[in-house]
């Protein structure tokens, strides 16, 4: 059985082809990098008619890639939570009008659970149960991950997303979008202890919470000086200065993520824990998670970093969805809002 897997939640545009087996045959991403930078984030009106033009580009591409016809097509899945509502109209609507033409059941992704499923698909071996940490540039929540079809949600971010954070910390430096990789890079650089900057809810072991809006506020005064309203893109920084609160902002958003992943494996009694998501990436947060993952002894599954960020073959999980037969109707709607 072949699946054919759409993605276009946020600013990818991404088809993939896979087997009943999890055989990817293709998995094709069409960024929008170069659309967004101009404004250091993502603009959603321009995200949608992106996504207008790439996605049927996009699925034929895939479709070649995978040398297959739409024919050869079995099921059709679709991310249709949770996202940006003009981005996710385009793929499901274009997944809804394949699924009727062909006449071809219908399988919704939940982008959140399918960024965990990546690591699945990667160890190409049943990794659940486990705790699973999504960290993105829209998420940052911790699930019991009971089945690839349950999942229950432990906690999450109150305020700004840890690959959200990232952005905006690199906007202040001026870094190019998105600003991962960038503040990742000038890290590299930095001393890690050069900032003392906040670490929320450390202290208060039994909330599995994070908050990163105090973190960009500081990082943001540690630039201008407290209290001073300029815009911090306007200071000039040594690069001495920028990699140093690279570093540190870097080591204060890794230290909360595997405390947290930590305290949940504990809590779960669950012996791994499978991480996805853009901020996953980040080879500073792989290396803690591996030596916290050595000390408390479970297992770590992180994917590689082209299944971390945004795609379409993480959408295997529809496959799970198939097999349990959690089929959808033509009425398929968007779910914009947060995961559940
Ligand atoms: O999962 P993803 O591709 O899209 C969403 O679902 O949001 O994640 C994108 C996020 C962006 O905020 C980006 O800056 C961040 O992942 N990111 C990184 C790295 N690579 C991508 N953050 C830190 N270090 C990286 N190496
Ligand atoms: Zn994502």
């Amino acid at each position: 059985m072949k699946f054919l897997l759409l993605e276009s939640t946020c600013d990818e545009t991404a088809a993939a082809v896979v087997t009943d087996d999890l055989q990817v045959l293709a998995s094709i991403v069409a960024s929008q990098d170069e659309v967004h930078r101009p404004f250091q984030g993502v603009v959603p009106e321009l995200a949608a008619r992106a996504h207008l033009d790439h996605v049927l580009p996009v699925i034929e591409s895939a479709l070649q890639s995978a040398s297959c016809e739409l024919s050869d097509i079995d099921a059709i899945a679709v991310a249709n939570t949770p996202g940006l509502a003009g981005s996710l109209l385009i793929g499901v609507t274009a997944a809804k009008t394949l699924a009727w033409v062909l006449d071809i059941p219908l399988l919704a992704v939940n982008h959140v659970h399918a960024h965990l499923y990546a690591c699945r698909l990667f160890e190409r071996r049943d990794v659940f149960p486990c705790v699973g940490l999504v960290v993105s540039g829209g998420h940052t929540s911790l699930f019991d991950c009971h089945s690839p079809c349950h999942f229950e949600l432990l906690g999450g971010t109150i305020d700004d997303a840890a690959g959200e954070a990232f952005d905006k910390v690199a906007a202040m430096m001026g870094l190019p979008f998105p600003g991962g990789p960038a503040v990742a890079r000038l890290a590299a650089q930095g001393d890690p202890a050069a900032y003392a900057f906040p670490r929320s809810f450390l202290r208060e072991t039994d909330r599995l919470q994070f908050s990163f809006s105090g973190l960009k506020t500081a990082v943001r005064y540690a630039i201008t000086g407290p209290g001073d309203r300029r815009d911090p893109q306007s200071i000039a920084l040594s690069s001495e200065q920028k990699a140093d609160l690279a570093a540190s902002f870097q080591q204060a958003v890794v230290d909360c993520l595997v405390d947290k992943s930590c305290r949940a494996v504990a809590r779960t009694g669950r012996d791994r824990l499978c991480v996805g998501g853009g901020v996953a990436a980040n080879e500073c947060l792989r290396e803690a998670l591996r030596v916290a993952s050595q000390n408390q002894r479970f297992e770590l599954c992180i994917a590689p970093t082209e299944l971390c960020t945004d795609n379409a073959a993480m959408g295997a999980i529809a496959v799970e969805r198939y097999r349990a037969g959690l089929f959808e109707q033509l009425d398929l709607d968007i779910g914009p809002g947060l995961v559940r």
